[in-house]
């Protein structure tokens, strides 16, 4: 094993405990060897003993009895190197690094096929959800054109409590962070980051080609206010940061953003810290996967399965398109992102004014769905929200320059998915 922090203990101590159960069920006896970490002096909360723990990394990489790496180290580097030296010198590798497959992919999976190994991470994306062996397995004839999901936890908890409390996204934080349910530096979930290293595997599987992370749309949810939840869920939607892949012929994009679902979609029921992914195949239709998408069990029970199934296909299985740094030739990124859009105006107390708005937006092709006009809570304005039908989101951002602010300013704007 490459690290024994959250995450490796969890396979540890859940190996201890099913240890005579896979030898029963697989007979397969699996053994840890030696565990890399930065510290070894470190006091670790399972009971891991002490002549296993290394800091140097060779006493992994040149024993030739080590046949398999569970990798939990986190981060690009040192991992993505140790990785490749592992896979290049023939041991499989079993990863729970989002970070590394999502920005080396590649280098991964080169170095598996020089070396003849198996390079699993199901463990990287939504934790417990059997989510990579599906896309990689299961739905293989299928032409996914939508993959939409909720895969990170803390983001989805933090507008859980903003949505049932109706409490701002500061407060929440704080809490969440006193809970431990959010990183001391939390950007890599709010902002986003964890969400698009995870979208960028999911669908490069689903699109059968490498859909690297910088071509990933991302905006977090630290800017998004109570006031918009708390409207867009008297008018029926919930607000979720999605991670959001879709293909059409040649052309995909792929985004991670807050947007809000019709309370009636699958997605809009993902509460709190669990983890959903919805697509759409021509075949299968549409399917939701749900459950725990983070948390040292559930993610330790994931890598156990790769270690299993590794184990037990003496084949390695590698990804059905050509894995380059950039996207594939034949594939282009659309600038031409369709969905719903909420947008919510402070308005001028007078006749006119909605007949103004409604007319910029049809003059640039976009319809309106609902529009709602609130009780005005103070002298500077009257809040009117429209939520738009489907429509290019070029068109949307055309329409809203239009409108004259002196009759309606746009306090916020906010997509909609899933219509
Ligand atoms: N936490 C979750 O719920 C979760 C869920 C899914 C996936 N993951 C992924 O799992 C991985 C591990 O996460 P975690 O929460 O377990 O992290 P963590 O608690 O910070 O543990 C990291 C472990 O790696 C060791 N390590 C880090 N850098 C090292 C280096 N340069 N050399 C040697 N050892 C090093 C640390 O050693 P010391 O202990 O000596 O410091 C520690 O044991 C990450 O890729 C994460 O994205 C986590």
């Amino acid at each position: 094993m490459m690290g024994a922090g959250n995450v490796g203990q969890g396979v540890w101590a859940l190996l201890e405990s099913t240890r005579a159960e896979i030898l029963h069920r697989h007979s397969l006896d699996i053994r840890v060897k030696k565990i890399l970490v930065r510290d070894a002096s470190k006091k670790r909360e399972k009971d891991i003993p002490p002549d296993l723990l290394t800091q140097n990394a060779d006493e992994i990489l040149k024993d030739k009895d080590i046949s398999l790496v569970v990798e939990c180290m986190g981060g690009e580097q040192p991992a993505t190197t140790l990785m490749v030296r592992a896979l290049e010198s023939g041991k499989i590798v079993v990863t729970a690094n989002k970070m590394a497959v999502a920005l080396n992919w590649h280098l991964l999976d080169a170095a598996a096929r020089r070396g003849n190994a198996g390079l699993h991470f199901e463990a990287s994306v939504c934790g417990a959800i059997p989510i990579i062996r599906t896309l990689n397995d299961s739905l293989q004839v299928n032409r996914i054109d939508l993959v939409m999901g909720i895969v990170n936890g803390t983001t989805n908890y933090i507008l859980s409590k903003m949505s049932d409390e109706m409490r701002p996204f500061d407060e929440v934080l704080l809490e969440a962070q006193a809970l431990g349910l959010a990183e001391p530096d939390p950007a890599s979930d709010v902002e986003g980051f964890d969400a698009a290293y995870k979208l960028s595997v999911l669908a490069s599987l689903a699109f059968h080609a490498r859909i690297p992370y910088k071509h990933i749309f991302r905006e977090g949810i630290s800017r998004v206010q109570v006031t918009d939840i708390a409207a867009g869920k008297d008018l029926g939607y919930r607000l979720k940061l999605l991670a959001v892949g879709k293909r059409q012929g040649n052309t995909m994009d792929a985004r991670v953003h807050p947007a809000f679902v019709p309370e009636k979609h699958p997605l809009a029921s993902v509460q709190g810290a669990y983890n959903a992914v919805f697509l759409h195949g021509d075949a299968c239709g549409d399917m939701m996967l749900y459950g725990r998408g983070a948390g040292a069990t559930p993610t330790a029970g994931a890598i156990l399965s790769d270690v299993i199934y590794a184990l037990k296909h003496h084949e390695p299985l590698y990804p059905s398109f050509q894995n380059t740094a950039e996207l594939h030739a034949d594939l282009s990124v659309t600038d031409n992102w369709q969905c719903g859009y909420y947008i919510r105006f402070s308005a001028a107390n007078r006749p006119g004014v909605l007949g103004h708005i409604a007319t910029k937006l049809g003059e640039h092709g976009v319809s309106i769905s609902t529009l709602f006009q609130r009780k005005a809570e103070s002298e500077h304005g009257v809040p009117i929200i429209v939520i738009t039908h489907k429509a290019n989101e070029k068109d949307v951002h055309a329409a809203i320059s239009a409108v004259d602010t002196n009759i309606a300013q746009v306090e916020s704007s906010i997509r909609v998915e899933g219509i």
